[in-house]
Order: structure tokens, then sequence, then C-alpha cells
């Protein structure tokens, strides 16, 4: 089983941004955790982030062209307004998890709406790290039930 792991935009500037909303992890260290967890789960992980929208769109159309299984996203900012991600999202025929550090619902107006969510199975959001972790959980359990 291999799962994508796609951060979006400002994502790689994690440890230094405002520590109360996004901890002092580095976005290397939350890889580390997820490549721990994936050796837990047996199955492998790959890792893409960008600040820019149109490689980001790309990556995913690359998708269908891989052996992956399940995607894992926190698209950062875009998350609230990229119908093109969207759309991109929307052409997978595989699982797809969309993460968020911190509590998106507890923050600015905003940050309350997913225009990604039509395209994803689920999402996990204000659990630091841990939602990362706990997305990857979930997008396995959704590949195991679709076997
Ligand atoms: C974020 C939440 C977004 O609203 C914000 O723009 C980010 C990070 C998170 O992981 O909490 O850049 O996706």
């Amino acid at each position: 089983m291999n799962i994508l792991i796609l951060h979006g935009v400002n994502l790689n500037m994690f440890g230094r941004r405002d520590p109360a909303q996004y901890g002092v992890a580095t976005l290397r260290e939350i890889n580390s955790r997820l490549v721990e967890l994936a050796r837990e789960l047996k199955v492998t992980v790959g890792f893409f982030q960008t600040n820019h929208e149109g490689a980001l769109v790309e990556r995913i159309h690359s998708i269908p062209d891989e052996n992956v299984q399940g995607v894992v996203i926190n698209a950062g900012a875009w998350t609230h307004y990229s119908y093109a991600i969207l759309d991109a999202l929307a052409i997978l025929r595989v699982p797809v998890v969309e993460v968020h550090f911190s509590n998106v619902h507890a923050r600015e107006r905003f940050r309350h709406k997913s225009v990604l969510a039509p395209a994803c199975a689920g999402s996990i959001a204000g659990f630091g790290v841990e939602s990362y972790l706990l997305g990857m959980r979930a997008v396995c359990g959704l590949i195991s039930s679709l076997d």
C-alpha cells in the first residue's frame, strides 16, 4: 500500500509559524513521524510540498499513473478557496483525507469552510502532528475496507 502526503502553501514554514496555532514541529519532523507510522502500518509513504498552486494541481494529475492507493492532504490556505485543487482531487479514484494542524473551526470564519471537502472522504483538524497520523490511519482503513 502506497500513501502520498500532500503539503500545500506555507507548510514548509512549520516550526517558524505562530506556535499557538502550529506548534514547534518542523515539516521534516512531521514527515518523520509519518514514516515511523508507515513502518508500523506496513505501508510506504511519499511526500510532496509546494507553495505553487499549479505545481500541486500537476502533482495530483500524475497520481492516477502511479501506484498510489490513498492521499492525505493539508492544502494550507488553498483549502479555503482553491476550486482548481478541488477539481484536480475530484479526478482521483483513490480515497483522499483532509488534515489540518490547527482547529480551523475555532479560528477565523474564512477557515471554517473547506472547498476541498466534496472530494475528500473526511477531515481531521486541531490535533497538531496527530492530525496527520490520524489522517494516515484513516486513509489506510479506507483502503483496506475497499479490498
Ligand atoms: C492549516 C489551516 C489553514 O487555515 C492555514 O491557512 C494553514 C494551515 C492547518 O494545518 O492548520 O496554512 O491548513
